[in-house]
């Protein structure tokens, strides 16, 4: 599938800032460009189109977790590509930006299935995203957890996947979807994405 070949230029009509143009606004960098805080998403690496493919129509999303959320920016960033939508995190850590209007932040180990079941609290998420360890068990044990609490027809996203050859992925789950990105440094980047068809299976009907 050519993921980019539907990026779309607004929301009902109007103009709006892409989704990686807003990735590149939370991101801090010094004078040489170089990441130095905020989140990575458009500096470290270039997940910006791949999101926008992704989402259609983004005022149709109403409930949005991450996984792994550094300072907190990458959840002010979701809050402006997702103007309808609530967005949760959590984190090991504490987050200095993870608060504010439509922000909800939980401190929580992605390992831990009742800090995963506490955060997502029985809501049904449009969209999970996971950016925390990326070692493999870790990430397989929280998209086991947080599987449940994807809607129908919502997205599970895996960032940086934790494994040398992401094609595997697809022995267990055919119908994964790759999109591979090209980091800034030039290395291929997958973005693993888990869509959950309205039967409630792991694929797409
Ligand atoms: C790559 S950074 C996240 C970057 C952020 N998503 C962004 O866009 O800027 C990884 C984050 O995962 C968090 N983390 C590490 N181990 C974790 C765990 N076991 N459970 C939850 N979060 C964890 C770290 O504290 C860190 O904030």
């Amino acid at each position: 599938m050519d993921h980019f070949a539907t990026v779309p230029t607004g929301i009902g009509g109007r103009q709006v800032k892409s989704i990686k143009e807003i990735m590149r606004a939370s991101a801090e960098l010094n004078a040489e460009g170089v990441h130095i805080g905020g989140s990575d998403r458009e500096s470290n690496h270039s997940y910006g189109d791949a999101y926008e493919s992704l989402f259609p129509d983004r005022s149709a999303i109403k409930l949005v977790m991450e996984v792994g959320v550094a300072d907190g920016s990458c959840l002010l960033a979701w809050r402006d590509i997702f103007p309808n939508a609530l967005i949760v995190g959590m984190d090991i850590h504490p987050s200095d930006k993870a608060h504010g209007e439509r922000i909800e932040f939980h401190i929580g180990d992605q390992r831990s299935k009742d800090d995963c079941e506490r955060a997502a609290a029985g809501r049904q998420f449009d969209l999970i995203v996971d950016d925390a360890t990326h070692l493999i068990v870790d990430t397989l044990l929280t998209l086991y957890w947080l599987w449940p609490s994807v809607r129908p027809g919502g997205l599970y996203v895996v960032e940086e996947w934790p494994s040398p050859d992401p094609a595997r992925i697809t022995t267990l789950w055919p119908q994964v979807e790759i999109i591979n990105t090209v980091g800034p440094f030039g290395g291929v980047e997958p973005l693993v994405i888990f869509r959950k068809s309205y039967t409630g299976k792991w694929v797409a009907d």
